[in-house]
């Protein structure tokens, strides 16, 4: 099966989850989509040796070119790491219940436009929250709104910042998410 990754910062959840399926004989990561020009992303993929596309943005939201690229490369699930637009209505549509995403928090709370990276964390430790952690859920049109998938927590110490809550969610990130593109590969 084929996996492509869309991806706009370091890429660190991409690196794993290619490093999991790189001896797998169930799937692989054979096409990287970004749409930040000199995006970490990108020299993963070339060291990896995977096909890598800067995204036009008028063609995203306007056009079906990447949703063809992504047919004509057989893409069998679409994993979001890292990646901050929104998902036009025609790849949805195309690949429906065949995008994921991942979201350094636990959702509903701390969702939405703007909530990524730091943002996040810093707004969740000026709620006084106890926990955070990750959801991986499925993608629609709005930001950080489908299907529940998975969560995982974390406890938050009074000593936290967002540095520290960071690292902590990136352990639970790194651990879980190609283990859920792996179960969802499966179970297809
Ligand atoms: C992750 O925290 C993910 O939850 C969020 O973007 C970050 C990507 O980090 N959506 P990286 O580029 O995989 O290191």
């Amino acid at each position: 099966k084929n996996i492509a990754i869309f991806a706009s910062g370091t890429g660190s959840n991409a690196q794993k989850i290619i490093d999991h399926f790189r001896n797998s004989g169930l799937a692989r990561v054979t096409l990287i989509l970004s749409n930040k020009a000199g995006a970490g992303i990108f020299n993963i993929a070339e060291k990896e040796q995977i096909p890598a596309v800067l995204i036009d943005k008028e063609e995203f939201f306007r056009g079906d070119r990447y949703v063809k690229l992504l047919q004509e490369k057989e893409i069998d699930l679409v994993v979001l790491a890292g990646f901050l637009w929104k998902v036009p209505s025609n790849l949805v549509t195309a690949f429906s219940g065949r995008i994921i995403n991942i979201h350094p928090a636990l959702l509903p709370k701390f969702g939405g436009k703007g909530m990524y990276g730091h943002f996040v964390h810093e707004a969740v430790l000026a709620a006084g929250e106890k926990e955070s952690g990750i959801t991986i859920h499925y993608v629609n049109e709005k930001y950080d709104d489908g299907g529940v998938i998975l969560q995982e927590r974390c406890a938050i110490s009074p000593e936290d910042t967002p540095e520290t809550l960071a690292r902590k969610v990136q352990v639970l990130e790194h651990q879980w998410f190609p283990l859920i593109v792996e179960r969802l590969l499966t179970s297809e």
